[in-house]
C-alpha cells in the first residue's frame, strides 16, 4: 500500500483529521481540495468530497486516477436502519449499494444497475476486520457491527422509506456517499471500506438527532480510523 485516500463528505468529518495531519501540499481539482501528506505514519490524501453520490464519485475517481491512491477509507455519519442500532453505534461496511437506483420499469430489481455485473459492491474483507477490531477498542458503551450501507441522494427522515430500505435491501444504515465511493473503487479494482457512526435513526426525528449527535459521532469515527491506520 502506497497512499491511502480518506474521504469525508463534510468539513466537520475531515477537520478532525486535518488537525493531526502533516499537510505537504494542497491540490485543487474539479473544485475539490485534496490535502496530501502524512497522518499516523501513513501517506494519505484527505478530502472533503461534498454531499451526495455524484460528488463522491468525482472525488474518488480523482483520488485514484490523478493522486495515485491505492486504498480508500470513507468515514462519517449515517442514519441507522437496523433496529438493533442506536445513535453512536458503528457500522463497518461489508458491502454498499445505491438504494435510489430504480430501473424496475424494465423489470430490473430495485437498486440493480443495468449492464453491470453487480450492484452490490463488496468492501475489502481485510480492511473490514481491521476496522472492526479498531472500533471495538474505541467504543466503550456502543455497538459495532459489520453490515450493509445503502446510499442515495436523500436524507432519510421518514419511517416509510426507512422500512423500505430494510425490507428491500436488508440495509443496516443509510447515508449519501458510501456506495458511490464503493462503486468507483470497484470499477478501478481498488480496496475500500466505509465506516459510519450513527448520528440518527433515519426516522421522523432524524434532523434533530443528527444535530445533537453529529460531533460526537465524528469524533468516534476519527479515533477508529486512527487505530486502524496504525494497524494496516
Ligand atoms: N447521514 C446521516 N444521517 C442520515 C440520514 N438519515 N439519511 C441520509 N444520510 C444521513
Amino acid at each position: 500500500m502506497n497512499r491511502i485516500g480518506i474521504i469525508g463528505a463534510m468539513d466537520e468529518e475531515i477537520d478532525v483529521f486535518k488537525e493531526e495531519m502533516e499537510i505537504k501540499e494542497v491540490k485543487s481539482i474539479a473544485n475539490i481540495d485534496f490535502y496530501i501528506g502524512n497522518i499516523y505514519g501513513k501517506s494519505v490524501v484527505l478530502v472533503r468530497c461534498g454531499i451526495g453520490k455524484v460528488n463522491a464519485a468525482i472525488c474518488t475517481q480523482i483520488l485514484i486516477s490523478e493522486l495515485n491512491v491505492d486504498l480508500v477509507i470513507n468515514t462519517g455519519v449515517a442514519g441507522a436502519i437496523n433496529d438493533e442500532l442506536d445513535v453512536m453505534d458503528i457500522v463497518v461496511s461489508t458491502d454498499v449499494l445505491q438504494h435510489d437506483f430504480d430501473v424496475t420499469g424494465f423489470g430490473y430489481q430495485l437498486g440493480e444497475i443495468p449492464r453491470m455485473d453487480t450492484f452490490i459492491f463488496p468492501a475489502d474483507a481485510h480492511l473490514v476486520e481491521k476496522t472492526v477490531s479498531a472500533s471495538e477498542r474505541v467504543l466503550k458503551n456502543n455497538k459495532v457491527i459489520k453490515g450493509r450501507v445503502v446510499s442515495g441522494d436523500i436524507f432519510v427522515s421518514d419511517m416509510k422509506l426507512k422500512e423500505n430500505l430494510l425490507k428491500n435491501f436488508s440495509a443496516d444504515c443509510t447515508e449519501m456517499e458510501g456506495a458511490a465511493i464503493g462503486h468507483t473503487c470497484y470499477v478501478n479494482n481498488i480496496p475500500f471500506v466505509v465506516i459510519r457512526a450513527m448520528s440518527d435513526k433515519a426516522d421522523g426525528s432524524a434532523g434533530t438527532n443528527y444535530n445533537e449527535f453529529v460531533q460526537e459521532a465524528i469524533a468516534n469515527s476519527k479515533e477508529i480510523v486512527k487505530i486502524m491506520l496504525k494497524q494496516i
